[in-house]
């Protein structure tokens, strides 16, 4: 056999000698024949070689760690320094109390459970009342039955009744020593249920803070350049070894956000045309961390012992015991009822909507989770019609219009690091260089929703671009007060293992706990999609389904046109 086909090498030797010099001498022609495709297919093919050679050589250098990505940018103030090192203690989560346990000593959903905590009224598991709250004790345990002794375990937990189509999401307590304390305020008479989640063990969320500090490039981003009949792409990230290869350079001028592409074999940096996800890095984690992402352990929900479900009675006098920490709403009857202060109303006609918007201009700028707000209203709204710009799917930017009654939707996606499919340079802007671009007023609203793609940094990366996505909201409210600018907050989403390690629900909570504190004083609406989602009774998604998206819909229209009598209140 061996010997049979050792015959055959000198001819397959031949064979693909006379493959390469055809090609060789052909590429030239193929170039006339407008076939970008081959020399930008043999570059691709080339940088992906060098590309895995790179990473290589980073995983061997020092200076493949979040120092490397920091330097790349410009240097904090000593405000800036101050408000970050505040915000970073204000989203600490306690570390493992010693570093790579093994599987059987971590947290184990199924082994975990919950406790229903006596009212405060009665001592017994009886006398809750509307304007009360319920508080429930969950025990940490390890995979051998035994009690958890630190704290870290990722929770999220929510108190519903499926039948009053009523939900409202718990506060979670850390007491850093197995318990967790979950306190849910009262806000409906019947009944109502106990959903416990594990979304992540405290091992895990190690491995998870481990990665968003060493590997900030296991998504990485390409870009197209092209010039005449040449063309290459080249990789792109926030920050990359400087050290390896020349860069190009996209820094923003107006306020240093560092973004870099490695620069072309043969074209100037200034031909770049496009920018795009390049992909996801693989085997980011070690044997035993990947252990802690299993499907059976990643938003597992965590079993009572004893009663999973009270009855809340009715109140007898005017109670608001939870007020000191208030959720911003809950559910009931499958409609969010604010906590906030704004008097929520129904936007059930297309008609009510136009209503509102009318006279309105309506800038949405972020990721796909406020372009889902554009393409809500586009459908609901049959008097909206959109223009075509002739923009890619799903990328946009999108357009809108009624032009008899002046309303006008308008999408357009966020800067770097975005992780759309394929955005032209041209299309390429930064959320704060719109801003400042608009004059802004009473018939302007403005809506911001920034967070999923920035879950691969570090947080630093992210507090950088919402300070000056703030600041350019500052100066926005300074010239025309009459501005309505609206915050989309996070929201939890569908993980699996793979998922996790990207765009993992911590990740997402820890952000938007930064976006809700740097926000915060400003004359700005959040609406919170992270309660909004979590209290549903829907299955967490990225794109959170219609049912959610148009209770989203009603808070923001609730603010746009405000009822008359009531007052609005200030965050
Ligand atoms: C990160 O890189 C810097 C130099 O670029 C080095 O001084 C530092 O020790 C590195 N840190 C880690 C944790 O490897
Ligand atoms: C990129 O340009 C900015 C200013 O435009 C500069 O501050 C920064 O140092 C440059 N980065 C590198 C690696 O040269």
């Amino acid at each position: 056999m061996v010997a049979n086909v050792s015959r055959y090498v000198p001819f397959f030797l031949f064979l693909a000698l006379s493959a390469i010099v055809f090609l060789l001498r052909n590429i030239h022609t193929l170039e006339k024949w407008n076939c970008f495709q081959t020399v930008s297919t043999l570059s691709q093919w080339h940088n992906s070689l060098s590309t895995a050679l790179r990473q290589h050589l980073a995983l061997l250098h020092p200076e493949h760690n979040q120092t490397y990505c920091a330097h790349l940018g410009q240097e904090p103030s000593v405000e800036e320094a101050l408000e970050e090192r505040y915000l970073q203690q204000s989203i600490a989560w306690p570390e493992p109390a010693v570093p790579g346990l093994p599987l059987r000593q971590s947290s184990d959903p199924s082994r975990s459970y919950f406790v229903i905590q006596p009212s405060a009224e009665c001592s017994d598991l009886s006398g809750w009342e509307v304007g009360g709250q319920l508080e429930v004790m969950v025990h940490m345990q390890n995979f051998l039955g035994k009690a958890k002794r630190h704290g870290g375990d990722f929770l999220l937990a929510r108190l519903h009744s499926q039948e009053l189509g009523a939900g409202v999401a718990g506060r979670v307590v850390d007491h850093r020593d197995g318990l967790y304390s979950v306190v849910f305020p009262l806000l409906w008479a019947g009944p109502a249920q106990v959903e416990v989640t594990l979304v992540h063990s405290s091992e895990a969320v190690a491995a998870l803070r481990r990665l968003r500090e060493e590997r900030p490039d296991r998504v990485y981003f390409k870009s197209q350049y092209r010039s005449g009949f040449l063309s290459e792409t080249t990789m792109c990230n926030l920050c990359l070894p400087a050290n390896q290869q020349p860069l190009c350079n996209y820094t923003d001028p107006h306020t240093g956000e560092p973004w870099y592409c490695y620069k072309p074999k043969m074209l100037d940096c200034d031909t770049r045309i496009d920018h795009a996800k390049g992909g996801y890095k693989k085997h980011l984690l070690t044997t035993t961390e990947s252990m802690l992402f299993m499907s059976s352990t990643i938003k597992a929900p965590i079993k009572a012992v004893g009663m999973e479900a009270i009855t809340v009675l009715p109140t007898t006098e005017s109670r608001t015991d939870w007020l000191k920490t208030p959720p911003s709403g809950y559910y009931y009857q499958g409609s969010w009822r604010p906590l906030t202060g704004v008097h929520m109303q129904q936007f059930k006609s297309p008609s009510s909507v136009v209503q509102c918007l009318k006279g309105k201009m309506v800038y949405m700028y972020g990721d796909s989770t406020v372009r889902q707000w554009f393409e809500y209203l586009n459908a609901f709204v049959p008097e909206l019609k959109e223009f075509n710009l002739h923009s890619l799917k799903n990328v946009g930017p999108f357009l809108a219009v009624d032009s008899d009654h002046n309303i006008m939707l308008h999408y357009r996606c966020h800067g770097p690091p975005i992780r759309f499919s394929t955005v032209p340079t041209s299309e390429l802007r930064y959320v704060f260089n719109e801003l400042d671009g608009l004059p802004g007023g009473g018939d302007t609203v403005v809506v911001l929703s920034v967070w999923s793609h920035f879950s691969t940094f570090p947080v630093e990366v992210y507090v950088r671009r919402l300070r000056h996505i703030r600041r350019a909201v500052v100066r926005l409210l300074d010239r025309a007060p009459g501005t309505l600018v609206v915050v989309r907050s996070a929201n939890p989403q569908k993980l699996d293992p793979e998922v996790s390690l990207y765009n993992s629900d911590w990740f997402s909570a820890q952000l938007d706990a930064v976006l809700r504190a740097m926000f915060k004083g400003l004359n700005v609406l959040l609406v919170d999609a992270w309660e909004m989602t979590l209290a549903h009774q829907h299955p967490h998604l990225l794109h959170p389904p219609e049912d959610i998206v148009r209770n989203m819909i009603d808070l923001f229209l609730s603010h746009v046109c405000p009822v008359k009598k009531k007052k609005k209140k200030k965050n």
